[in-house]
């Protein structure tokens, strides 16, 4: 392993340390208004602090891998979040005032929302207008790294790690899709990391994929609005699928769609990494936080997926699983595709 400079591990830990403090700060102010939670036992925060160490170590030891540049360590926008506070600020009592109400789908009036999957139709986190208007895919990455003590871009980049491992020393370009892309976060990690290879990112939130054309723009990644549960790419398009944050928000059979079509859209032996919430199965110490999200963020399926095998669901849909590495909350799990998928039953919208 290549040596990282003392400096940038400090100045890494420094960054970390500072956004986790002030948005601690912001947390504990909120507590009184959020509703009735378990209390972690003194053990289940010592192993949540080590989880969240090792996944900061795990980051820096990636760099020194040569898996991605120390530049994706400092990449978090800070001025463009540090502007958006103020609206942040207002969004989180619209928040706490919609969970207070229980209002599980205050939507946009102008979205045809006929056009979406009924899961689809909530305000998954209490976000306003869910992922269905402008103003929530400008505030989306801001409102996670809040949520997450700023966390959330360094989880996410964990998937950024088995896609380098594999595709780093292939020097023509290979195909990589990432489903569910959000607003972008992930591909714009993966082309600085891997800018050799062609990116194609889909969302079902028009407005989230408006939202990474932006982030992305120049950098040559293609984007679509689609459903995941019915990709419009012919079968064996990509070399890699990957997918972050996805299937806790789907129900089963939402969440056994999508599978079937990652695999039907990748070559065989090609490679799947998804990046989800941990399960109790992989991660019991983390019950009591895990289920505190589910239960106060709107997060219907949450419970359901804690409880799901994603692992012995990718076996299922025709991979075999390589690895599964818990990433503080999350984890990556990378798979290789096996067999053939068998087609699923077209999802009614
Ligand atoms: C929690 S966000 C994760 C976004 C992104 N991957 C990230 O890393 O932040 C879930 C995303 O899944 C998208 N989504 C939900 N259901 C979907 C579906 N059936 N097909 C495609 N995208 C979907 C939402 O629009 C949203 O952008």
């Amino acid at each position: 392993m290549s040596k990282l400079l003392p400096v940038t591990r400090a100045a890494y830990r420094a960054q970390q340390a500072t956004i986790r403090l002030s948005l601690l700060a912001a947390h504990l102010g909120l507590r009184p208004f959020l509703g009735r939670r378990r209390r972690p036992s003194e053990r289940d925060l010592h192993e949540l602090r080590q989880r969240l160490r090792d996944l900061l170590e795990r980051d820096v030891d990636n760099v020194a891998r040569g898996l991605y540049s120390r530049e994706l360590l400092f990449s978090l926008p800070v001025r463009e979040y540090l502007s958006g506070l103020p609206q942040l600020a207002v969004e989180v009592a619209r928040m706490l005032g919609r969970a207070r109400r229980g209002q599980v789908r205050d939507l946009p009036p102008d979205v045809e929302l006929g056009a979406y999957p009924e899961y689809f139709r909530r305000n998954f986190h209490w976000q306003t207008d869910g992922y269905l208007s402008r103003r929530s895919a400008e505030l989306y990455d801001l409102g996670v790294e809040f949520l997450f003590l700023g966390t959330a871009d360094v989880m996410r980049r964990q998937a950024v790690a088995p896609i380098a491992r594999e595709l780093q020393s292939q020097t023509s370009g290979r195909r990589v899709l990432d489903v569910a892309c959000g607003t972008g976060r992930l591909l714009y990690q993966l082309e600085r990391a891997l800018p050799w290879h062609h990116f194609t990112g889909v969302d079902l939130s028009p407005y989230y994929i408006a939202k990474a054309r932006g982030l992305l723009a120049g950098r040559g990644v293609t984007l679509a609005t689609a459903n995941a549960e019915a990709l419009p790419f012919a079968d064996a398009s990509f070399e890699v699928v990957t997918s972050v944050f996805l299937f806790h928000e789907l129900p089963l059979r939402a969440r056994k769609h999508v599978l079937s079509e990652m695999r039907r859209v990748l070559v065989d032996g090609g490679l799947v990494v998804i990046e989800d919430a941990a399960q109790l199965s992989d991660s019991p110490s983390l019950e009591v936080f895990l289920e505190n999200f589910g239960r106060e963020m709107n997060e219907p399926f949450f419970f359901d997926y804690l409880r799901w095998d994603l692992e012995r669901e990718l076996g299922e849909a025709g991979f075999t699983v390589e690895s599964t590495t818990p990433a503080f909350l999350s984890k990556v799990v990378v798979a290789r595709a096996t067999r053939a998928a068998e087609r699923p039953t077209p999802p009614p919208i």
